[in-house]
């Protein structure tokens, strides 16, 4: 029998434990991206079957997911993402961009500090928690240019005690960080080329050993917006291609349904915040 894996067996998982939000109140009622179009209405019962969906291809994968409860009038809650940035038990609150969804920060912080996060501190400047922010393992990519400040680097660097390698998004269809990024392991990243300066390029090009180009097709559907294990890569199952490419560096991808969410510009890890001990 020939193997046609790229010898899936050279990737390790994880047991990760993440935080989720559940949809009850998403909806897409204001524009603060390319993607939100309120006249597009959500159809919430599919929203929260594919959420569900979402839990339960974690839990099988042998990961553990915590949830914190959706508040009424804050639609975009369910995107745990954003909540915060948790590494090596460390917790820096998110603060945000628009008005809309400001009164989330304190909804995360309140969980962080009564889950056992009991030194979760205010952040000093704007940043959209791991929207934005994303560990690599030595160090942590910090995107900005649309919705985080370049100057919660500092902080940053302070509180986890890492480098941190600040990039710039020029694309405003990718106007979060792991919108265009996905890190897959400590070497290795999925990235779309269109959406960094090439000052950004080169950080990345400098910081992964191996790097897997998304095609535009992939990319349109948020198929950069994935959760990996060290193995398994969950990903919007639109980025086909995306997928195969995955298959051929060794990785398992697991595809789920997140077209709801996509109306609001959301995907699998936009839904999903890691939290590290
Ligand atoms: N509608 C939300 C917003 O624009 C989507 C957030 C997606 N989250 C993410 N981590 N990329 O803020």
């Amino acid at each position: 029998m020939t193997h046609t894996d790229g010898g899936a067996g050279r990737r390790t998982a994880h047991a990760r434990s993440y935080l989720m939000c559940p949809p009850e109140h998403f909806t897409v009622q204001y524009v603060i991206n390319p993607w939100m179009d309120p006249a597009r209405p959500v159809d919430t019962v599919r929203a929260m079957a594919q959420w569900r969906n979402l839990r339960k291809t974690f839990t099988g994968l042998g990961h553990q997911v915590r949830t914190i409860s959706a508040e009424p009038g804050l639609p975009d809650m369910v995107f745990a993402a954003n909540g915060g940035t948790v590494i090596g038990g460390q917790v820096l609150g998110a603060r945000f961009r628009y008005p809309q969804r400001e009164p989330e920060s304190a909804a995360y912080l309140r969980w962080f500090q009564q889950h056992g996060f009991p030194l979760a501190v205010p952040p000093r400047s704007i940043n959209e928690g791991e929207g934005d922010i994303i560990f690599a393992g030595h160090s942590v990519i910090a995107g900005y240019g649309f919705r985080s400040d370049e100057a919660v680097a500092p902080q940053l660097a302070g509180l986890f005690g890492l480098p941190v390698v600040s990039v710039r998004l020029v694309d405003p269809r990718f106007y979060h960080l792991d919108t265009a990024l996905c890190v897959l392991d400590a070497d290795t990243a999925a990235y779309y080329p269109a959406a960094f300066d090439d000052a950004g390029l080169a950080a990345l090009a400098s910081l992964f050993a191996e790097l897997i180009e998304a095609k535009d097709t992939d990319a349109e559907v948020l198929g950069l917006n994935a959760v990996s294990d060290g193995r398994h890569v969950v990903l919007p199952a639109q980025a086909c291609g995306l997928a195969e490419q995955l298959s051929a560096a060794g990785f398992e991808p697991v595809g789920v349904d997140m077209s709801e969410f996509l109306k609001a510009g959301g995907g699998p890890k936009c839904c999903t915040l890691e939290l590290r001990s």
